[in-house]
């Protein structure tokens, strides 16, 4: 049974198959979860990301995650929170259905997603955590080939929120 898991912690410890980054349009690094994930990766995620060219705000692309526990780095680029009438939230969603796709394409099983947008983008956290949960059911209620998903928040704060998203979640494993 496919599952959704909340961790509180350091998305560059996780060992799933694949992390998230929350990176930017250029995915020439950055600060936050980017600026994590490529200290912990080391350069040659770097020359990776060089080979790859922009990335539209909604799309993602994939990486090796070369000294990462996890196997895989999908990039994906939130966007930046102007209000809400800028068409922000399908954007987010965007970003998760993209990376899970993208996962689908490259046989991943397991998938840590950082909540994406709500640090430097600035996007509400309640409001994003609503529609990371809500993609990813949805998502998981098509998909045989996603086992499992693992929502981590680097802070208390951000996972109580996260937890109360995912109350009544069918799929989260509490
Ligand atoms: N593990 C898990 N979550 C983390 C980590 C980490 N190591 N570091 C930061 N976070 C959390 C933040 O607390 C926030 O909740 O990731 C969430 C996203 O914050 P940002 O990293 O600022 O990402 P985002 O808001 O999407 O802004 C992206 O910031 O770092 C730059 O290059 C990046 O320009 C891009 C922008």
């Amino acid at each position: 049974m496919a599952r959704i898991i909340l961790v509180q912690g350091d998305i560059t410890r996780q060992n799933t198959d694949a992390i998230v980054n929350a990176a930017n349009n250029s995915l020439q690094g950055g600060g936050g979860v980017d600026g994590a994930i490529h200290r912990a990766a080391g350069p040659e995620l770097l020359a990776e990301c060089r080979g790859l060219g922009e990335c539209p705000t909604g799309e993602a692309r994939f990486t090796k995650g070369y000294k990462l526990p996890a196997l895989f780095v999908i990039h994906t680029v939130g966007p930046v929170w102007e209000g809400g009438k800028n068409g922000e939230d399908k954007l987010l969603q965007s970003c998760y259905k993209n990376c899970l796709k993208l996962a689908e394409i490259y046989d991943i099983r397991s998938i840590s997603f950082p909540s994406i947008s709500t640090g430097a983008y600035g996007f509400p956290i309640e409001r994003a955590a609503k529609i990371a949960v809500e993609t990813v059911t949805r998502f998981m209620e098509r998909s045989e080939k996603i086992d499992k998903v693992i929502f981590v928040c680097f802070s208390k704060k951000d996972y109580e929120i996260y937890l109360n998203a995912l109350t009544d979640t069918p799929f989260f494993c509490p």
